[in-house]
């Protein structure tokens, strides 16, 4: 009787155990299980609050989420996770032969849920994509991986453990077999699925082994670091001049010259590309606190978003996105961005490349910048503030300039005192 009551005991507190052990989805087509998986995530976010200041969110995957917009094909698969209000967490899944892998984990947040992001200034939807480091998980097996996962992006955080997924399942249930992650494999045995993986140390997730003493142990797969092939250097990118009026007939209300290039990041490879400001196409809008820029070429498309507090202007959202020959789109989005600072009513310039970091995997290099995206009077630029950089360029030959003069009139000085001392003493010594 008592025994029977102990294993009733038992057996709720396993059921709840599994319940707050993770968060479980399964996708079904045609009422078959065709993916499935249980994973804890937790994210910690950066956001601006007023006055330019920075707050971290910090919240984890609930268990109560919903999954429209996964779907199951025969080679690509997505995993859709919405959660809270408007928030959804997103990995998509490639087969190949006998291996499937996670291609890109998308991470967008409505910044304008209080819950998680109280005080936000921004009420955009922000979203990151990384690639994560999830490969050669054998079909019909379970990718499971208990170590921790931290996966940095510039302003966000996301760890993953205990993660246990299956993409591809084929006849409606959960493979027994699994695919261990290295992080879980002991550092001795050779994980029997990984072909050399590459370890891929710059994109993102490092896995860290938290429990580990040494870590210098934690280097598990003896890849060799992958060398960044040196790429021949870009030309300085021509400077476009683009501008953004109201309606046909009045002037400019946003101005922009530029050179612009970026630098990004897919997996170990990096590349460099110019805008070439001939076969841009512009578009944009005008408001009294933001205003937009879009700048389209073919291989690439910019959205500028700019803001003000009615004193200061500034590049507040920046969404970038590349059209590879891989003919994968790569697109980066950073909502919370202060570049380009300046009084409202003025330009801000920066004639001196400026290399800028706008995720983890893109920078932005511009070369002669003046910007003015608000207040412009008579289609012209006002008075341009100008970048640190500029202004020590400006002021260094300056600054020499002003200590020759300076060391000139001590010599000089020097010169006359001695000369007139000289003159007394020959003086002294004829009397
Ligand atoms: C995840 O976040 C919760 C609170 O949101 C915290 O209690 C827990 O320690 C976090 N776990 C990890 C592994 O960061
Ligand atoms: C973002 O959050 C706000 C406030 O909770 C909500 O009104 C809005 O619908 C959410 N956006 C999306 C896309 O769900
Ligand atoms: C976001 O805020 C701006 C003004 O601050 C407002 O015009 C816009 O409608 C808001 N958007 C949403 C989705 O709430
Ligand atoms: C961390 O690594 C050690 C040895 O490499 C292993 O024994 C341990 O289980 C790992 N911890 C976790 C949480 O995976
Ligand atoms: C992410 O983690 C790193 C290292 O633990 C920490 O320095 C950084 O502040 C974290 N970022 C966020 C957004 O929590
Ligand atoms: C697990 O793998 C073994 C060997 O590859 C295979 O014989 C077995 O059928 C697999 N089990 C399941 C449930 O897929
Ligand atoms: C612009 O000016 C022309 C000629 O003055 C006029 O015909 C046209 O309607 C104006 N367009 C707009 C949008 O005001
Ligand atoms: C744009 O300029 C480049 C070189 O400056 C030239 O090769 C290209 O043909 C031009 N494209 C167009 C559409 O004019
Ligand atoms: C611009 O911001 C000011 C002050 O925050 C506010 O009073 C005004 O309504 C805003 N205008 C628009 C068009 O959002
Ligand atoms: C960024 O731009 C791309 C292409 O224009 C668009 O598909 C995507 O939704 C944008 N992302 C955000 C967060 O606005
Ligand atoms: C741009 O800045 C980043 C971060 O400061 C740096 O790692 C990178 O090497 C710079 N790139 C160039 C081309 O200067």
């Amino acid at each position: 009787m008592s025994r029977r009551a102990a294993s009733v005991l038992f057996l709720a507190f396993g059921l709840v155990f599994q319940l707050s052990c993770g968060t479980e989805v399964k996708v079904l087509k045609e009422d078959k299980l065709c993916l499935y998986a249980n994973l804890m995530l937790n994210f910690s976010v950066f956001y601006e609050v007023a006055e330019k200041k920075i707050e971290t969110a910090v919240f984890k995957l609930p268990d109560e989420v919903t999954t429209e917009g996964s779907e199951c094909q025969a080679t690509t698969s997505m995993l859709k996770i919405h959660f809270g209000k408007g928030h959804s967490w997103s990995v998509n899944f490639t087969a190949s032969g006998k291996d499937y892998q996670a291609d890109l984990v998308t991470f967008s947040y409505n910044l304008s849920d209080s819950t998680f992001f109280p005080n936000s200034v921004s009420n955009e939807t922000a979203s990151v994509t990384v690639k994560p480091e999830i490969t050669n998980v054998g079909v019909d097996t379970c990718y499971s991986c208990n170590s921790k996962d931290l996966i940095q992006i510039d302003s966000l955080n996301m760890t993953l453990w205990n993660v246990l997924i299956q993409a591809f399942i084929t006849n409606g249930s959960k493979s027994e077999n699994v695919t261990s992650c290295a992080a879980d494999v002991p550092a001795t045995t050779v994980s029997p699925t990984t072909v050399p993986t590459t370890t891929n140390t710059t994109t993102a997730a490092p896995v860290t082994n938290t429990t580990t003493a040494a870590p210098v142990t934690n280097t598990t797969t003896p890849a060799p670091q992958p060398t960044p092939t040196p790429t021949p250097a870009l030309p300085t990118p021509t400077t476009g001049k683009y501008s953004i009026k109201p309606d046909e007939n009045s002037t400019a209300c946003l101005l922009v010259n530029f050179g612009l290039r970026i630098g990004f990041k897919q997996g170990e490879k990096y590349q460099e590309m110019n805008l070439e400001s001939n076969e841009t196409r512009v578009t944009g809008w005008c408001g009294v606190n933001s205003s937009e820029l879009l700048l389209a070429s073919d291989s690439m498309t910019f959205r500028f978003s700019f803001t003000n507090d009615m004193k200061k202007f500034r590049l507040h959202a920046l969404n970038v996105t590349v059209n590879t020959s891989s003919g994968v789109a790569f697109s980066q989005v950073n909502a919370s961005l202060a570049l380009w600072e300046a009084t409202v009513g003025s330009s801000y310039m920066c004639n001196k490349e400026l290399n800028q970091t706008i995720t983890d995997q893109l920078s932005l290099f511009t070369f002669d910048l003046q910007v003015q995206p608000f207040a412009v009077k008579k289609g012209l630029f006002s008075t341009a503030e100008e970048c640190q950089a500029d202004v020590e360029s400006f002021l260094v030959p300056i600054a020499v300039g002003v200590a020759l003069l300076v060391l000139i009139l001590i010599v000089l000085l020097a010169y006359f005192i001695g000369r007139k001392r000289n003159m007394a003493t020959s003086y002294e010594s004829l009397s």
